[in-house]
């Protein structure tokens, strides 16, 4: 399986930290927001990683993670020339994913807690289209929300809703193949500009091929003020606990 990591978008819910930087550039306890998503991929055995970069600080996310061989990774580097969407930065993965499963991670998830190896392999070899993780949060509404039918199933994702039909959301980390892009390819955008995870997600729903267990570790994305706050709590539990490896580093080049 590959692996993407999205670090591009405006990040204007976090103005002013990110006027002038890239929001996954910015400090989580002791590392940058981006070894997060990385450490999430590498820990699914994910070697060959694809971070599609955009926005702010383009040369210092490159500068930071060069060839990915400080984290046992080979990394490559797209650009994504404005906000369009998780969607269509996943679509620009296109030729470095080829005909192989892969697994996206959005650069401001933090995930603490089992790794996914399992999932991702239950994925690759069960008879699904697509994948994501759902996690209950209290407050559903500013994320993509879940609703689901009287045995639990999930029958759709709205996402952003004013009233959300569950606690559930799909968190910021897909499993897909190749397929998707042609389901990307047709997409709209929505009403706030973008290409929606949520629509592409969606499609894959008739006929019981979206993946889409529960992930009961800690989880928070990072890009609101409370939550790159939450997020730091996270890590800075598990350092306690000895549960947190020392970040990568190396001299400055
Ligand atoms: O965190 C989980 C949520 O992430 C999901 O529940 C939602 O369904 C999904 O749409 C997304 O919602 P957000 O509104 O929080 O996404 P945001 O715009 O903050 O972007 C998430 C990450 O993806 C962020 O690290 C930047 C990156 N990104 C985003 C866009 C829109 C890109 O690389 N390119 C983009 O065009």
């Amino acid at each position: 399986m590959k692996g993407i990591v999205l670090a591009g978008g405006t990040a204007t819910r976090l103005y002013p930290l990110t006027i002038v930087t890239n929001k996954h550039l910015l400090p989580i306890y002791d590392r940058p927001m981006i070894y997060y998503p990385i450490e999430t991929l590498a820990g699914m055995g994910i070697r060959e990683i694809m971070v599609i970069v955009g926005g702010k600080s383009v040369g210092d996310v490159v500068e930071l993670l060069a060839d990915g061989s400080a984290f046992g990774i080979d990394l490559t580097y797209r650009y994504q020339p404005g906000a369009l969407g998780i969607a269509h930065a996943i679509g620009l993965a296109r030729d470095f994913v080829g005909d192989e499963a892969f697994c996206c991670v959005l650069g401001d998830n933090i995930l603490r807690g089992p790794a996914l190896a399992d999932i991702a392999t239950a994925f690759e070899q069960g008879p699904y289209g697509a994948g994501t993780l759902l996690h209950r949060v209290p407050d559903p509404e500013r994320f993509g929300v879940a609703e689901l039918d009287a045995d639990g199933r999930v029958i759709g994702f709205e996402e952003k809703p004013v009233q959300p039909k569950s606690d559930l959301i799909p968190i910021g980390v897909y499993f897909l193949r190749r397929d998707a892009f042609a389901v990307i390819d047709k997409l709209l955008p929505s009403l706030r500009g973008e290409l929606e995870i949520t629509d592409v997600l969606n499609h894959y729903i008739p006929g019981g091929r979206l993946f889409s267990p529960v992930y009961d570790g800690h989880w928070t994305d990072a890009g609101t003020v409370p939550s790159l706050l939450r997020a730091a709590e996270l890590a800075a539990a598990d350092d306690a606990a000895g549960k947190l490896a020392p970040p990568v580093s190396r001299s400055p080049g």
